[in-house]
């Protein structure tokens, strides 16, 4: 069983797809965090994430064995990282470099420590249009882009590091243009994903209304 779920920056994917993991027993993997690794790799190089052949170089260079290491550090989390990361996602070597690995862990799925589970929870931008066009369950979570900024802005505060509203705003809208508008595997809706607008709902809400959507439509 595989559950997709794609949307833009700061719509509550994340949170989605881990309390999803968690009711079904499932796996999770972050793809963002794949993009976010590639960009903070290129960062931590001095090239600029735009640059083609560093960041094809960095996405290829991944060993799949060392990927939950890799995933895990904090610094991915950082607004600078994420701007990366929407810019190397946007070369074509750099997401088919990043392809198989997730292809291979949606057919193989696995928890953090190594041992199978029996379904996954992938989260992106193309999972159900492009990585798992089969996948049993679409999910595309979305809300408008001044509450995406707020709950950035929020997280941010919470977590004690500076944050300034209308600068989020700014990126968030910049990184939607960039992640729809992109030649390769944009970010849009699959035709037969479930939309949810989460602008007026809570995690809880959300959480329910996919539950909901999965047992009158999967079980
Ligand atoms: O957490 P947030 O929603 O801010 O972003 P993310 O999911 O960590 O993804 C960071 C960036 O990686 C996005 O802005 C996309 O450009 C890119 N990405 C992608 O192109 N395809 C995916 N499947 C996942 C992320």
């Amino acid at each position: 069983m595989i559950i997709a779920i794609d949307g833009p920056a700061a719509a509550g994917k994340g949170t989605l797809a881990q309390n999803l993991a968690k009711h079904f027993h499932y796996a999770f993997l972050d793809t963002g965090r794949l993009y976010r690794a590639v960009g903070y790799a290129v960062l931590q190089a001095g090239k600029d994430p735009s640059d083609e052949s560093a960041a094809t170089r960095e996405a290829k260079s991944f060993d799949p064995k060392s990927i939950n290491k890799i995933l895990s550090n904090p610094a991915l989390r950082d607004e600078a990282t994420g701007n990366a990361a929407s810019k190397v996602a946007v070369i074509p070597a750099v997401r088919s470099a990043l392809l198989d690995l997730q292809r291979n862990f949606a057919k193989e799925p696995f928890f953090e420590d190594g041992t199978p589970a029996k379904g996954a929870v992938l989260d992106g931008r193309d999972i159900g249009t492009v990585v798992c066009p089969d996948a049993d369950v679409k999910f595309f979570v979305t809300a408008s882009a001044e509450v995406r900024a707020d709950r950035r802005f929020k997280e941010l505060q919470e977590a004690n590091k500076p944050a300034d509203y209308d600068t989020i705003l700014k990126d968030i809208k910049e990184r939607d243009e960039r992640d729809s508008n992109r030649a390769t595997a944009p970010l849009k809706p699959a035709e037969d994903a479930y939309v949810l607008d989460t602008s007026h709902l809570n995690a809880v809400q959300v959480f329910q209304a996919a539950l909901d959507h999965i047992a009158v439509n999967h079980e």
